[in-house]
């Protein structure tokens, strides 16, 4: 596709919506709320929040000036900026981790439908805790019923990427996203009208500063970035749609106040439903598929109609979130191989898909009947580590420099100001916090996940 026959999102608010679509998946939903509560509480999340206003939307805009300068996806947009030169790597490095990730992300988000149907159907009714383990163990290490939902996820992101970015990305993320916030208010207000939900509610907002250290911070930065979708070239592929008038900097604050608002609001739904059933939250992905639906089952149990409304649309409602950060993952891959190769999109997709098919294939059996280990890895663990801990924080770090060192200071100014029509008289504190306060604090997280801190 040429430079000027790209296509652009329609709107602003579609822009926005599907950026923020990006960043609001599974991450606000299972693991900020476990950080937050084990962490300290409204003192983690104030970290936090110093963490995505600071270093997350500094690197959010400068994504955003790449892919919006370039008019290219991300696998082509450094070579775009500086041809002939090393950067481009970092472009191949975000269609890697984009590649990667689906592939294991959607897995999990294949699951979420098997529980939509678990619900439905009311399969959690009456159940033991006990119940809850056997059912989700039995279920993620079957060899066949979960490559059944990775394939129905899959295909569902790969139609929505098929159809373009004005009538597939944008259009869906104005539908989903709604359904999301409204899904999300109302799951917590139910939650908080428990009885007891106030515990649940102190052990998330009640500040405890004893509890933040040095190791809080990384965590709380890491989890900003991955949270943010940051250092994976898709919030650079979006901005490549974006039009002429769009506002980086507005457009980035947007998306981060959405992403850690819905990150909140899940702890909202989570904490007081478990401490109203007297249930110590765990973390990861047996909170959202053993601890939960146990939680709801209990909470609202004295009417099971009740239980298995609220299972569900608690369900709807990951799904939706997982879909909407699939569609940007495969589109980081798609858009670069339809520009790069000149590939049509539905062919350049049906790769995408392919390839992941391959990858949570063997991520999902890695979880069961595959015990073999790669590096003291089972496949689904060395894939979520190699990106997650390694290509991410990696790709953020070049990002900054590439964009604090590199890039020419007036093109930043430019991109920011819209040619000088709008003010950015945060221009130099920007700019200060791209060239050193990111990069430093980055190599922190990096050498603190590789255990090296
Ligand atoms: N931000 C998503 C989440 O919080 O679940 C995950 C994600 C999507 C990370 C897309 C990176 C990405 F490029």
């Amino acid at each position: 596709m040429q430079r000027n026959d790209r296509v652009n999102f329609g709107s602003k608010l579609g822009a926005i919506l599907a950026a923020a679509g990006s960043a609001v998946g599974l991450g606000n939903i299972w693991r900020f709320p476990y950080e937050a509560g084990n962490h300290g509480g409204a003192a983690f999340i104030l970290v936090y929040l110093a963490c995505v206003f600071v270093m997350g939307m500094p690197i959010m805009i400068a994504e955003f000036t790449v892919g919006r300068h370039s008019k290219a996806s991300t696998g082509k947009a450094f070579s775009v900026l500086a041809p002939g030169t090393q950067w481009k790597w970092i472009g191949f490095l975000g269609v890697l981790a984009g590649l990667l990730i689906l592939g294991y992300y959607s897995v999990v988000a294949g699951w979420t439908l098997e529980y939509i149907v678990a619900a439905l159907t009311g399969s959690f009714v009456d159940k033991t805790s006990a119940d809850f383990v056997a059912i989700f163990q039995n279920f993620s290490q079957d060899p066949f019923r979960p490559l059944v939902w990775l394939l129905a996820f899959l295909l569902f992101t790969h139609f929505i990427v098929v159809k373009g970015v004005k009538d597939g990305i944008e259009k869906s993320s104005k539908v989903m996203m709604p359904m999301l916030f409204i899904l999300i208010v109302v799951l917590a207000c139910c939650s908080m009208s428990l009885p007891n939900a106030g515990k649940g509610l102190e052990f998330l907002l009640k500040p405890d500063f004893s509890k933040v250290n040095a190791d809080v911070f990384l965590g709380a930065m890491g989890q900003a970035f991955f949270s943010l979708s940051l250092g994976m070239g898709c919030l650079s592929t979006y901005a490549s749609y974006f039009g002429p008038d769009a506002k980086l900097g507005k457009t980035a604050l947007s998306v981060g106040v959405i992403d850690t608002m819905v990150a909140i609001m899940a702890g909202l739904i989570i904490f007081p439903a478990a401490f109203s059933v007297g249930i110590q939250p765990d973390a990861g992905p047996s909170l959202i598929f053993i601890t939960l639906p146990n939680v709801f089952q209990q909470a609202f149990g004295g009417v099971p109609f009740l239980a298995t409304v609220f299972s569900l649309m608690f369900y709807v409602l990951l799904a939706l979130a997982a879909l909407t950060s699939t569609i940007s993952l495969h589109e980081v891959v798609t858009a670069y191989l339809n520009e790069q190769f000149k590939l049509r999109r539905s062919r350049a997709a049906m790769l995408v898909t392919g390839f992941c098919l391959i990858t949570g294939v063997l991520s999902s059996l890695s979880l069961g009947v595959w015990d073999d280990k790669i590096l003291g890895l089972g496949f689904f663990d060395l894939l979520d580590f190699v990106t997650a801990k390694i290509m991410l924080p990696l790709s953020g770090l070049l990002v900054c420099l590439f964009v604090g060192w590199y890039l020419k200071r007036s093109l930043s100014y430019e991109e920011l100001t819209n040619g000088g029509l709008q003010k950015a008289s945060y221009f130099p504190l920007y700019m200060f916090i791209l060239k050193y306060v990111a990069p430093v604090a980055i190599v922190l997280i990096f050498a603190n996940e590789l255990g090296l801190l």
